[in-house]
């Protein structure tokens, strides 16, 4: 009989990069995306699963326990991958109990769902549930912010800065506690800045693209010399399948590839593509480009030390930044995403 596998937040950014992949590669597995289609939703993002026989969509939120519990008993889930969250740290610091909720309530509604439905007790697997696994996608943000220098590890000590990092680092460690105390098969991810098309146009690269072609202010926290390392979205989504399909239980890894680029550097990467997509008439994008008050507690560098899952599992970024970011940002203005975009 097939196997179940539930995805949740599959509508969202890197969900909706991950779902078809997944349900392409996998045709023998039944795939179920729970999401509950907040404002960073899309699904005209999945219309191409939509006619696969082994997709389905279900509207519902992570932190509806009752459902969840239903949900593993109706269609007997064998496995979850779990995205779903709020995601963007300006609105974590306007309105953080939201993120509690839906980062931490979620994630433990669905760790102790798949803990009783899997489980007899604490380190006994029912009978036919050995192979059930729970993969977790955190966030580097966990680590806290780094100086000039160094990178983090899966072994360094989380210090988290601001109520987003904050929510993903408690649920990270209630999957750890899971794994730990309870013996679920569990595995987490870390990764770092993704960038790709489906983005919500809260976040970087779309905001700058929109701004950009709608000759509005391209405004850039403090001095854009904050750091981030970015990785091509198909990249992350195909490590989180080697690490759910080939990784021993309870381990973690972190995901990166070593492109460390300020947020300055990269919105001036984003004004040159978009110069040669659509010149504006009387100047260069990079012209419309101010500098505003930072965000408050602004992690400065972020960097990830990704030789675990190189080594033990034999990933490796497989996109070219120059062209991934290229096509990213055509993808962009030709307007396939949120709302009336550009
Ligand atoms: N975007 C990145 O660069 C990045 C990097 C590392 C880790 N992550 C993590 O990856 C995951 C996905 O990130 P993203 O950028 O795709 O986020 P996103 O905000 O684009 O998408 C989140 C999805 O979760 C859904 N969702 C939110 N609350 C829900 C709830 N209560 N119940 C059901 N569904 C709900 C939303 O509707 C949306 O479809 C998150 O856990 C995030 O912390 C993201």
């Amino acid at each position: 009989m097939a196997k179940t596998i539930l995805i949740t937040g599959g509508a969202g950014f890197i969900g909706s990069n991950f779902v078809p992949y997944f349900c392409n590669k996998y045709p023998e597995y039944n795939i179920i995306n729970l999401d509950n289609l907040t404002y960073a939703s899309n699904l005209d993002s999945l219309k191409e699963c939509e006619a696969l026989p082994n997709y389905k969509f279900i509207k519902g939120d992570v932190c509806d326990k009752e459902l969840i519990s239903q949900l593993f008993k109706e269609y007997d889930i064998r496995g979850v991958i779990h995205f779903a969250a709020e995601s963007h740290v300006d609105n974590s610091i306007n309105n953080p109990e939201l993120f509690l909720k839906t980062n931490i309530q979620g994630t433990f509604n669905l760790l102790d769902s798949a803990y009783k439905y899997w489980m007899e007790g604490p380190s006994i697997v029912k009978q036919g549930y050995e192979d059930c696994r729970f993969h977790y996608i955190s966030t580097d943000e966990v680590y806290g912010a780094l100086g000039e220098t160094g990178s983090f590890s899966e072994t360094t000590p989380y210090a988290p800065t601001n109520p987003y990092s904050v929510s993903k680092a408690s649920a990270d460690l209630l999957v750890q506690s899971y794994f730990k105390t309870f013996g679920l098969n569990t595995t987490k991810s870390n990764c770092s800045n993704n960038y790709g098309p489906n983005q919500h146009k809260e976040k970087l690269v779309p905001r700058v693209v929109e701004l950009a072609l709608t000759e509005q202010p391209i405004t850039v926290y403090g001095t854009g010399k904050n750091v981030r390392d970015w990785l091509y979205v198909l990249d992350h989504c195909k490590a989180i399948d080697l690490i759910y399909h080939t990784s021993k239980p309870g381990e973690t890894y972190n995901i990166g590839c070593n492109n460390e680029i300020n947020n300055l550097t990269i919105i001036k990467i984003i004004c040159n593509i978009l110069d040669e997509l659509k010149p504006r008439q009387k100047g260069k994008y990079e012209d419309l480009i101010i500098f505003t008050k930072d965000r408050v507690g602004h992690d400065f560098r972020y960097a990830i030390n990704a030789i675990k899952i190189r080594n033990e599992l034999g990933w490796k970024p497989e996109a070219s930044f120059d062209e991934s970011i290229k096509k990213t940002v055509e993808w962009y203005v030709k307007g396939v995403t949120h709302d009336s975009f550009v």
